[in-house]
């Protein structure tokens, strides 16, 4: 069974307390239950990870790289946070890897403020979803089938 990696950065623990009217009330634990359906309906393996130091967000894009050059691994589902719009180190983990990478972001960082609109991911990411909230989970690991 091939693996999922579901990787989110810093702040993503606090979901359920963080900013609901933009967040929402779902927690983290509430997000790696939806990924964990969503595994198990395509025949993935979840891994779920949440750190607040971008170095652990590198080493486990490695991580899933070397899965990758084994055949073992489907797709990272990447929430970078504040990263996003700053680390230049999570978008050479992802070219570096060769992985597939799905950039997610629970709201619509688009409609907020203009330093969120520019994301280093992107640059590096086959696909991006926003706006969805915490079902874009779900989602994206349904869109791994795809790719
Ligand atoms: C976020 C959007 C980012 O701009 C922000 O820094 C986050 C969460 C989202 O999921 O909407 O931490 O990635």
């Amino acid at each position: 069974m091939k693996k999922v990696f579901v990787l989110n950065g810093p702040n993503l623990n606090l979901l359920g307390t963080r900013e609901p009217a933009i967040y929402g009330a779902a927690t983290l634990a509430d997000v790696a239950q939806l990924c964990q359906g969503a595994c198990a309906t395509h025949g993935f393996e979840l891994v779920f990870r949440q750190s607040n130091h971008e170095g652990d967000l590198v080493d486990w894009i490695h991580e899933a790289g070397r899965l990758h050059a084994q055949g073992e691994f489907a797709g990272l589902i990447l929430n970078a946070g504040a990263y996003t719009h700053t680390s230049v180190a999570l978008h050479d983990a992802i070219k570096g890897t060769g992985i597939v990478c799905i950039e997610l972001h629970i709201s619509n960082v688009h409609a907020r403020e203009s330093f969120r609109h520019h994301s280093y991911i992107s640059l590096a990411a086959k696909a991006v979803m926003c706006g969805f909230g915490v079902k874009g989970y779900p989602l994206a690991i349904a869109a791994l089938t795809e790719m």
